[in-house]
């Protein structure tokens, strides 16, 4: 992330949420669950009737909420997981055929699928790229086979290898996933792994700090003092080894953990997330917002798979749907703003009453204002949490 001076924002002005609208879909399936993940995920073992229930719910409910929002020019779409290789790429079809029939879009969309670097997922990037994905993000998380075993992945750093060429070849567009700060890692061994992963070429990397989360099985492990996560100080060092090494490889950190090697390269899907543009959220436990009637809505479908699809026949696939007032909209601009290089409106500032704080901040080197922006400074971001902190409480 850099200062005022190098500045290159590609569209400052948030895309309008009455005329523009982002689709994310969640497919909950995955061949192995991972011991970090807390995302809401199953095994997909003898679930293939399950899982065609699942894309007849989600061509409905993507008819029921185009209803709800009426006309619409598309954003961009994304399917994510789980693990959105895994399915069927007719499936793939069927549902970004009945997004762009329901939302026409003015020129190219970007349409991103998550997948799993294995061999047999790699098998079918081609008929994916034919379904109509243009940008694959990869979960490759390490290089390293020893790291692979610990993160209990179902792939090796060979395998990993072969699927970043064959994406390569199947699409315009690549990114990787990466999970760093592992017990043990030395920022040596780290600032290795991921030269030798640049090497391989792709446009966006988003390298992730190891979260441990409580409800899995490191958060039970971790508990139990089977392993150490990296100490705070060791933390910060693997984060700046990231944004160093990353940088010098002609990667820009356009948000915290999000580095792209062009501006084209910057995901236009999590862009229109961040600077609070409208987004379906379709599938189970998938997140929307949407501008209802005026008033900006956040909507949570129903976690449990089962739930979710007789909750769409039902007409009902939300658990939750919420207004949100001007205070919790502005908030939620600034805590997803201040992550990116194009930071936060003083608009939203100011809903939040909190221009003097922000000045006192700014005076003190960790933000600096361009163009009506509140940005955070090479000095704030990575001390971004206390930052926010200081600012919203
Ligand atoms: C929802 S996952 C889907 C990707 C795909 N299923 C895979 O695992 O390759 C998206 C990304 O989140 C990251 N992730 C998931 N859990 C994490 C955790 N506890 N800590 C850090 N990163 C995590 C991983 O890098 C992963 O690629
Ligand atoms: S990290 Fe990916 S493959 Fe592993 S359980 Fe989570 S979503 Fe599934």
């Amino acid at each position: 992330m850099t200062d005022a001076s190098s500045l290159n924002l590609l569209d400052p002005d948030p895309l309008d949420p009455r005329t523009a609208v982002a689709v994310y879909v969640h497919w909950p399936y995955c061949a192995k669950i991972c011991p970090y993940c807390d995302f809401n995920v199953v095994r997909d073992r003898g679930r293939t009737g399950e899982q065609a229930g699942l894309v007849a719910a989600i061509l409905k409910d993507l008819q029921a909420q185009a209803a709800l929002v009426g006309p619409r020019r598309l954003a961009s779409i994304f399917l994510g997981g789980g693990t959105p290789s895994l399915m069927p790429p007719e499936a793939v079809a069927a549902v970004l055929d009945r997004i762009q029939t329901l939302f026409p879009a003015d020129g190219p969309v970007e349409i991103t699928l998550e997948a799993n670097p294995t061999d047999a997922e790699a098998a079918h990037f081609a008929a994916l790229a034919r379904a109509g994905v243009n940008r694959l993000s990869l979960g490759v998380q390490s290089l390293n086979d020893a790291a692979l075993r610990f993160l209990g992945r179902n792939h090796s750093a060979a395998e990993a290898r072969r699927a970043i060429a064959v994406a390569g070849a199947a699409f315009d567009r690549l990114s990787i996933d990466l999970i760093y700060a592992r017990p043990d890692q030395s920022v040596a061994d780290w600032t290795a792994e991921l030269q030798a992963a640049v090497a391989l070429g792709f446009e966006h990397v988003s390298p992730y700090q190891l979260t441990i989360e409580p409800t899995t099985a490191f958060g039970r492990a971790a508990a139990r003092g089977d392993w150490t996560p990296p100490d705070e100080d060791l933390a910060a060092a693997l984060y700046e080894t990231t944004h160093s090494v990353l940088e010098a490889a002609g990667f820009e950190a356009y948000e915290v953990s999000n580095h792209a090697r062009a501006t084209a390269a910057r995901s236009a899907h999590n862009l229109h997330v961040w600077r609070g543009g409208d987004y379906l959220g379709v599938g189970p436990g998938a997140h929307g917002r949407l501008t209802l009637e005026g008033v900006r809505t956040a909507t949570v479908a129903r976690r449990r798979i089962a739930d979710y699809v007789e909750g769409v026949a039902a007409g009902t696939p939300w658990s939750d749907s919420e207004g949100m007032d001007a205070i919790e909209a502005a908030e939620e601009l600034v805590l997803l703003g201040l992550r990116t290089v194009e930071g936060a409106s003083i608009q939203a500032i100011e809903t939040l009453g909190v221009r003097d704080k922000s000045a006192e901040l700014a005076e003190d080197g960790f933000l600096f204002v361009h163009d009506g922006r509140v940005i955070a400074s090479s000095k704030g971001r990575p001390l971004l949490d206390a930052v926010l902190k200081t600012l919203l409480t």
